[in-house]
């Protein structure tokens, strides 16, 4: 792997400028026990461009729970599975409400607006576990598969985060039991939420998830060995433009104004931004907003777009 002497300096630039702000604002999650535990004080940041070149600083090497960050590559693993007839079941609308809101869907007949909100992701976890069972094999071990394939090196489930979730996960139980109620999804709801509980509870790092979305930034192609399609192209801007409009819940609007970039977060504090034809960007740092995105993460992706002028607008 190459350093890339571009983008090294201004990596270091910001890791620096957030280390007074550490643990000053912000809160970690803690609807998830296991999450709850998590030292606020941490900031991690790596990229990669589309040539190969990396380029971390800070705690990028810090494994940490993805959470909602999962949902970008098990939509992919459903659009490679099920192609647009995963559109029968899910919107592409932002939801204007927090991630895990449950008026929307009784008002929606169970149908969730987008892939990315909770609802969106189980249903994405359904077709998933049906399509898995069809071909003789689990959800869970393809996902393993893909992240592995994607980040290079071997990825794990932390089992603890995963147990807490499904301990306390009352409103995604919630969720799932509308939307089978209205005939939504066709599995038993403890499996598919196993499943959407154990995406969220992968672990990695910054650096391996910049490397995993690479795909993202290269209309498809495999990150690391650039052959192997993962997604067609239409397919990766599909991806991307429902990042921009939703992979931030309400604050879709003010990401996209202030940093102009595909972001998908999760609650654990990751966040992962595209550059498209340029690089794949990741950043985490746990003490979350009040939309339940990372203080630091998107002060850090303001600083990274102020200081190259990479943005899609
Ligand atoms: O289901 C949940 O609530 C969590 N496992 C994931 C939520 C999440 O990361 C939303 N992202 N900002």
């Amino acid at each position: 792997m190459a350093t890339s002497t571009r983008f090294q300096p201004v990596l270091d630039e910001i890791a620096a400028a957030m280390q007074p702000l550490l643990g000053q604002a912000g809160t970690v999650a803690s609807y998830i026990p296991a999450l709850a535990r998590v030292d606020a004080r941490q900031f991690g940041i790596a990229l990669r461009t589309c040539d190969g070149e990396e380029a971390a600083a800070g705690d990028a090497d810090t494994p940490f729970s993805i959470q909602s960050v999962s949902k970008l590559f098990t939509l992919t693993l459903a659009m490679q599975a099920v192609g647009d007839a995963l559109w029968e079941r899910i919107g592409r609308e932002p939801s204007g409400n927090p991630f895990n809101s449950l008026v929307q869907l009784e008002n929606e007949q169970g149908k969730p607006r987008n892939p990315f909100i909770n609802a969106g992701a189980i249903a994405v976890a359904d077709r998933l576990v049906s399509h898995a069972r069809a071909e003789g094999g689990s959800a869970k071990a393809r996902i393993l598969a893909l992240m592995a394939s994607l980040a290079g090196e071997p990825v794990g489930f932390d089992e603890e985060v995963a147990r807490s979730e499904a301990e306390t996960g009352f409103r995604n139980v919630a969720l799932a039991n509308f939307m089978k109620s209205f005939g939504k999804l066709d599995n038993d709801v403890a499996e598919v939420l196993d499943t959407y509980f154990h995406q969220c509870a992968l672990r990695m790092s910054c650096r391996q998830l910049a490397r995993a979305a690479g795909y993202l930034c290269r209309d498809g192609a495999h990150p690391i060995d650039g052959e192997a399609a993962i997604t067609s192209e239409r397919q990766t801007r599909r991806i991307n433009a429902l990042m921009l409009t939703c992979g931030t819940y309400d604050a879709a609007g003010d990401v996209a104004f202030s940093i102009g970039l595909p972001c998908k977060s999760g609650v654990g504090g990751g966040i992962v931004a595209v550059v498209p034809d340029r690089l794949t960007l990741s950043v985490w740092s746990p003490a979350l907003d009040a939309t339940g995105n990372s203080l630091l993460g998107m002060k850090a992706l303001e600083m990274f777009v102020a200081r190259t002028g990479l943005s899609v607008f």
